[in-house]
């Protein structure tokens, strides 16, 4: 599948992809908003990520749906849904630090949250953001997803429990 806004590509992450991935996402900045993003992410990482998504391309029904932000054949960022389960889904995405703040990710997030709603019939899209990720929040405002409130103790980041703030877009 595809599914294109400017010169970006959402896409399958595929062979190859390897290199770009580990070189976009290596980065403590991008850990550090994220939950299951390590770091350091070296090529080894990065092969166990596509190697995954390529098993669950082929499952008729899968959970998740992971594509590749793609500028130009390079991987810039990831966006996909994940626990797809019924009529909802949780969204996730990062992008490479120098590719930040050409709003690049929010209209990522707007392509395939109208894919998610139009296509693959979902009625409610949801994303939890760390209270301290004010780029994040502010991407999914402007893709025009709702606060919904403050999920105390949400999450556990190194052990350290955190809250989340909750947005949601339905149909
Ligand atoms: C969050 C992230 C995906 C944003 O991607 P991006 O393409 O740079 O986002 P956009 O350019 O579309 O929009 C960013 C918005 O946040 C704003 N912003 C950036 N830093 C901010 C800050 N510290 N405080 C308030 N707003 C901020 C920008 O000004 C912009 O809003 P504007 O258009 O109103 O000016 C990117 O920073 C990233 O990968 N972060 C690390 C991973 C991550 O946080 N993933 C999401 C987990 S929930």
């Amino acid at each position: 599948m595809e599914l294109k806004f400017g010169e970006y590509r959402l896409r399958h992450f595929r062979r190859g992809d390897e290199p770009s991935i580990a070189a976009n996402i290596n980065d403590r900045k991008i850990e550090r908003y994220t939950l299951n993003i390590p770091y350091p992410y070296d090529l080894k990482c990065a092969r166990e990520w596509v190697g995954f998504n390529l098993k669950l391309y082929r499952k008729k029904q899968s959970p998740q749906l992971n594509l590749a932000i793609d500028l130009a054949g390079e991987v810039i960022g990831g966006i996909g849904l994940f626990s797809i389960s019924g009529h909802r889904a949780e969204l996730g995405y990062w992008l490479g630090v120098k590719h930040w703040g050409k709003g690049i990710v929010t209209a990522a997030v707007r392509t395939l949250t109208r894919h998610a709603l139009k296509e693959l019939k979902l009625l409610r899209v949801y994303a939890t953001v760390l209270p301290v990720n004010k780029a994040s929040a502010r991407v999914l405002q402007k893709a025009g997803y709702k606060y919904e409130g403050r999920m105390v103790k949400q999450h556990l980041k190194r052990g350290k429990p955190q809250d989340a703030l909750l947005f949601a877009k339905t149909r």
